[in-house]
């Protein structure tokens, strides 16, 4: 759902919202960077001894019926006054709706219908509000362009089009895409994080990026102010791509904070897994149970009461029965030899441990968007320190994309 009562947040609101944001999240961090995939037991249990009892005894399926709101959970306290400040801290306006004209039906071909809507969601939003002028431009780039869909669909009928992108097939097939709409479009093979793309951003009029992630969508706003580029409409995506171990803050008052990121926490806003199929859910729940299961055993084999990481599998791994695969996966660690087990028991364990890991990071769940937005708002100052006028707010509902933020930056 959009929110249209709430504000776009600009201005001062910016930092008010980032400073409530840090203070609430360095004072429950014992709650949200605890793991229950990896610890058996976490330390908040013996703090709030009924609430790990109650979200212990939830079934899987409980789970997943609250897995995209648990702010709705009735949990026993004091998990409902967290909720509530993490919902009311989370909260944010929506761009309002433009009327644009009708794109040539035929754009659409080839482009899955979400990702269209995601499109035409930014593009609208883009033409709204701070972002007016900035759609005034006739020559927008592109950054991490992919196909270029949203550039071709921005600078449609007249406009420049640069798109920057590192995979030559996509920037084939968007060549190819580009010239049946548009008279002035480039796709050029561009490594963003390069030099070679500080020209690009200073001669365009707006920058946009759609679902950037991690090191390019901060590199971008490094060099957006760098080269001094006009504008920028980003919707970043994938903190956790990031290559330095700890997220580094942009703005001064992102330095200032005591909150430190590491890669795992960065990956905490993308855990939310609204657009999965339902066969993707099947397979990774029992990918899941069965490392759970997998944990369990290992522990028991090495005599050391730790989690030991897995690598990912390839889907093949899925089609051994349980007891190969779990004799294979012991192989590949350097573990001792599976003795014979109880495995229909042990599999039965594995998915007990995943109810419960699954109702547990409920808890963890509340502080999803309150971190994805924290990131966003230090984005957000940086530009604003560095002379934009900035408007931060949601383009479109999250079961679009739980990649919703949208970042407009005009320089003043
Ligand atoms: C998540 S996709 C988004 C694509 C497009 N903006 C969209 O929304 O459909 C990210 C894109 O960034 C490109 N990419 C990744 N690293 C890059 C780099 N260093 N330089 C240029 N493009 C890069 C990928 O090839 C991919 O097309």
């Amino acid at each position: 759902m959009l929110s249209h009562d709430a504000p776009l947040l600009s201005g001062d609101a910016l930092r008010e919202r980032f400073l409530a944001l840090d203070t609430f999240l360095l004072a429950q961090q014992s709650l949200w960077r605890e793991k229950p995939f990896i610890q058996q037991k976490l330390n908040w249990e013996a703090e709030y001894p009924e609430l790990a009892v109650w979200l212990r005894a939830r079934s899987l399926a409980d789970a997943e019926a609250c897995h995209a709101n648990p702010y709705a959970l009735s949990a026993p306290q004091p998990f409902a006054d967290w909720a509530q400040r993490a919902q009311q801290l989370s909260t944010l306006g929506s761009f309002p709706d433009t009327l644009l004209s009708q794109r040539p039906l035929r754009m659409q071909s080839g482009i899955a219908e979400r990702k269209w809507q995601q499109i035409e969601a930014f593009a609208s939003a883009v033409h709204s509000g701070a972002g007016q002028s900035l759609a005034a431009t006739n020559n927008w780039l592109d950054w991490c362009a992919g196909k270029g869909h949203l550039g071709r669909y921005l600078a449609w009928p007249n406009a420049h089009l640069e798109c920057l992108e590192f995979n030559s097939e996509l920037i084939n097939s968007g060549q190819a895409i580009s010239h049946k709409y548009l008279a002035h479009a480039q796709h050029r093979l561009c490594d963003v994080m390069s030099a070679e793309s500080a020209a690009p951003l200073q001669q365009a009029g707006a920058v946009i990026a759609l679902h950037a992630c991690g090191d390019l969508h901060t590199h971008l706003l490094r060099q957006v102010n760098a080269q001094q580029a006009a504008a920028v409409a980003l919707a970043p995506c994938c903190y956790n791509r990031t290559q330095s171990e700890f997220y580094q803050p942009l703005s001064a008052q992102g330095q200032a904070s005591a909150l430190r990121l590491n890669r795992d926490d960065l990956g905490l806003p993308l855990t939310a897994t609204v657009t999965a199929t339902n066969r993707e859910r099947r397979l990774r729940d029992q990918s899941m149970a069965w490392r759970l299961a997998f944990d369990i055993l290992q522990r028991e084999l090495r005599g050391v009461d730790e989690y030991l990481p897995t690598p990912s599998l390839s889907a093949a791994w899925f089609n051994k029965s349980f007891a190969q695969w779990c004799a294979d996966l012991a192989k590949l660690k350097g573990l001792p030899s599976v003795p014979v087990q109880n495995w229909i028991d042990l599999q039965a364990r594995g998915w007990q441990r995943l109810a419960e890991v699954r109702n547990l990071e409920l808890l963890r769940a509340l502080f999803r968007r309150p971190l994805e937005l924290w990131l966003v708002l230090d984005q957000a100052i940086f530009l604003h320190e560095q002379g934009f006028r900035v408007e931060l707010g949601e383009f479109c509902a999250s079961e679009l994309t739980p990649r919703n933020l949208l970042l407009l930056a005009c320089r003043v």
